[in-house]
């Protein structure tokens, strides 16, 4: 039995070494370290002797065991190795080969002009503000004047959001950036001048509408703002996007709840290929005293005037694209045209 059990190590070392794959390793493993191995054999011979021979022995075949364990171990290693280096020459790359090149990024028209809009109006003065696209009922709605009834309340026209807001009412993704007028205003005091960029939400698809789409929306509240301010900048403005002194600007008489008065404003070029045609820009007018007193200030102290502009409109007049929804159909061939 002494002698066998030294002789073990010698058999498991070729056994082990001899082992083609880790599959047959495992094998080999099982024969020597297995539930039926040799091992556990010499393990249960252990019963058979003598009280003062047993600790001696079992502490002999506990040290064969490890000596074989340790082999396994080094064997194990030496397949993981082995496999690994197999891969990483599979799978080698030939570093001097040509790249395939690095795409440019560009930025999106719409985006283009969003970025246009804010330089302009950050120099003459405007803050430029930012707000939630997920909105509840009264600020979209019912602080701009809007009757409970009114059609653009209705699912038709409105993506509604399965939620409540704090009255029960739900959440709703914003129609226009109106809702701005009313959060900046609560939260600044007057003199208020600011710009409203963003993204905003109808039940609405054609060549000319989107179910998203942006807006900008103006404000300039103070004691002493009127229709005619809002001429001078918006004219401005214009002039300034369009990099031309060529256009004529128009005030159409219009209704919106939050207004009184309403314009729609329109616009021509006088020079140019797109010349001679009257196009709606922007909805406008001067802030309605039951909006300015939603905004917490005295309608009788404060007057002003806000606007609402597509910046999807604005830039298909500035690059004369005919269909908007080529803007969301991620053609590169259309896309690239703006970055030049
Ligand atoms: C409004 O949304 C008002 N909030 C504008 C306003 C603001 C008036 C402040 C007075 C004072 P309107 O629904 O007309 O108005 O939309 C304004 C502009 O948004 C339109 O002229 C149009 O250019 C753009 N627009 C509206 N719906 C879409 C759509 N589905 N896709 C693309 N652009 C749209
Ligand atoms: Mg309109």
């Amino acid at each position: 039995m002494t002698q066998s059990l030294d002789d073990l190590i010698l058999q498991a070392k070729d056994k082990f070494e001899q082992a083609a794959d880790s599959a047959s390793l495992e094998n080999e493993k099982a024969k020597f370290l297995g539930k039926n191995g040799v091992i556990t054999g010499f393990m249960k011979g252990l019963a058979q002797l003598p009280p003062d021979q047993k600790k001696a022995e079992g502490a002999r075949i506990n040290r064969v065991k490890q000596q074989i364990e340790l082999m396994l171990t080094a064997r194990r290693e030496q397949f993981a190795r082995d496999q690994l280096n197999q891969r990483l020459a599979a799978e080698t790359i030939d570093v001097t080969l040509p790249g395939r090149g690095r795409a440019m990024g560009g930025v999106h028209p719409v985006i283009q002009s969003w970025q246009r809009i804010e330089e302009i109006f950050h120099s003459i003065g405007f803050d430029v503000a930012d707000g939630p696209e997920i909105e509840n009922d009264w600020t979209n709605f019912t602080a701009l004047n809007n009757p409970e009834n009114h059609p653009a309340r209705s699912m038709q026209d409105t993506f509604y959001v399965d939620m409540n807001d704090a009255g029960g009412l739900p959440f709703l993704l914003r129609t226009h950036t109106s809702p701005m007028q009313v959060r900046y205003a609560r939260m600044n005091k007057p003199p208020i001048k600011v710009i409203a960029p963003g993204r905003t939400y109808r039940v609405d698809s054609d060549a000319t509408h989107s179910p998203m789409f942006h807006q900008v929306e103006g404000l300039w509240i103070a004691e002493d703002i009127s229709f005619a301010d809002l001429k001078g900048v918006y004219t401005n403005f214009l002039k300034a996007f369009f990099e031309t002194d060529d256009l004529s600007v128009r005030f159409r008489p219009s209704f919106f709840p939050f207004t009184e008065p309403s314009a729609e404003i329109d616009m021509m070029f006088t020079s140019g290929p797109n010349q001679g045609r009257w196009l709606e820009i922007s909805g406008s007018g001067q802030v309605h005293p039951e909006v300015v007193r939603n905004f917490g200030l005295d309608p009788e102290k404060y007057i002003g005037f806000a606007f609402g502009s597509g910046i999807e409109r604005l830039t298909m007049l500035r690059y004369g694209v005919n269909d908007l929804r080529q803007f969301y159909e991620g053609d590169l061939r259309f896309l690239r045209q703006f970055n030049r």
